[in-house]
């Protein structure tokens, strides 16, 4: 027979396990940040996935993965590409079944907007890499963005444009969020400073021959094409098609966003390239101490002929911005205190300064003017001009 005190002794026994096992999973929470990257690893856009990968890699390798005594884990979710649906239930799952504390990655714009209103319920900040369409920021009080915006580098090339003698300018972009901001934005500033724009067209995400299109804005016989496509082959497709309709040949310049010929495309694209005028953040031939030390850590760990694109470097500089304040908050994983805490945030990153605006967690950064120029024989998109400080909608 059981006495009582064998009876409390086994309740005490089974009480302590219950507690036992409840408080395991917690230790081990407390003792990890669990980081959910959601990004384009297969379709279209696994360019930009990888280099999201890249800019990753070599920060952990150089930063190691312990904040404030705590281990980071990263989680990495495949979006498959601009896929809403998928984005916003890998976000759920991430949240709910994997306990992330903390969502980033986000190449593309619908993916990013999709996922803002699981960031806003489950209280987690959503911390973009790369997805650029102006609104993005506005769609969760727990989106903050490290990239850049259409508007903010389109509206720069508008003005430029004009002051360096185009009167004439054929819009071609992408027919979706960034491609409308670039549009909007870059006709905006380039009538408001006297420019006359000849035709528009929009082309789908999907479509990857241009020649039609380019063959329309020939027709409209502009000074100037200004074009934005997303990074990769979208931009390969476009330079093969302004090759090919022989467009250099009647006269007519091209000027695009940086994402169009950014570095590593360049090298596919080849010389037809050569003369391209373009506005963006970042370019590998950016020249200060910060980008050599940079390409000097990437080159290192991915080969002498790799190529870092912006990428890279908005996905470095968001995990250098996240372990600066997981350090300040000791490890606090709270999403109002990381949120608060990346407010304000000044950097002197591989492409310049950069400052995140407290009022629309958005990104404040030098937008520089570049030819695309032969430089001991290789392609790069060399700064010649720097228009300090713009702010996301494009204003300096
Ligand atoms: C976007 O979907 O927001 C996006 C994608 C590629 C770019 C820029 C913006 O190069």
């Amino acid at each position: 027979m059981k006495t009582r005190t064998q009876g409390l002794l086994q309740s005490v026994g089974v009480l302590l396990l219950v507690i036992g096992t409840a408080w395991l999973p917690n230790a081990h929470a407390a003792d990890t940040i669990k980081i959910g990257v959601l990004t384009p690893l297969s379709g279209t856009f696994a360019d930009m996935g990888q280099k999201m990968q890249e800019g990753l890699r070599l920060f952990m390798k150089q930063n190691g993965d312990m904040v404030a005594g705590k281990k980071i884990e990263l989680i990495y979710k495949d979006t498959t590409g601009i896929a809403p649906d998928v984005a916003k239930r890998l976000a759920q799952e991430l949240v709910t079944r994997d306990r992330v504390q903390i969502l980033t990655g986000f190449g593309l714009t619908p993916n990013a907007m999709a996922v803002a209103p699981v960031a806003t319920q489950a209280k987690v900040p959503e911390i973009i890499m790369n997805a650029a369409t102006a609104g993005i920021p506005a769609k969760s009080p727990y989106i903050v963005r490290f990239s850049f915006t259409l508007s903010q580098v389109s509206a720069p090339l508008g003005r430029w444009a004009y002051r360096n003698g185009i009167q004439k300018v054929y819009t071609v972009v992408t027919d979706y969020g960034p491609g409308h901001d670039a549009e909007q934005a870059f006709v905006e500033a380039f009538k408001k400073a006297g420019g006359e724009i000849v035709g528009s067209v929009r082309v789908p995400v999907r479509n990857m021959e241009y020649g039609p299109f380019m063959q329309r804005a020939a027709d409209a016989k502009p000074d100037a094409i200004f074009s934005f496509t997303p990074t990769g082959d979208t931009g390969i497709a476009f330079m093969k098609a302004y090759s090919e309709r022989g467009l250099a040949d009647q006269g007519i310049k091209l000027i695009t966003t940086g994402d169009v010929i950014e570095d590593q495309v360049l090298e596919t694209v080849g010389d037809v390239a050569l003369g391209t005028i373009t506005t963006h953040h970042y370019s590998m031939a950016h020249d200060s101490p910060e980008n050599k030390a940079f390409l000097k850590a990437y080159t290192d760990m991915f080969g002498a002929n790799a190529r870092p694109s912006f990428v890279d470097v908005q996905t470095y500089d968001a995990m250098t911005a996240l372990y600066a304040v997981l350090e300040k908050l000791n490890g606090d994983t709270d999403a109002d205190r990381i949120v608060d805490a990346l407010k304000g945030y000044r950097a002197m990153s591989p492409r310049g300064p950069i400052y995140i605006d407290p009022e629309t967690r958005d990104i404040v950064q030098n937008v520089y003017v570049r030819k695309t120029e032969k430089v001991n024989g290789r392609l790069f998109n060399v700064e010649f001009e720097t228009i300090p400080n713009v702010k996301p909608d494009g204003s300096e």
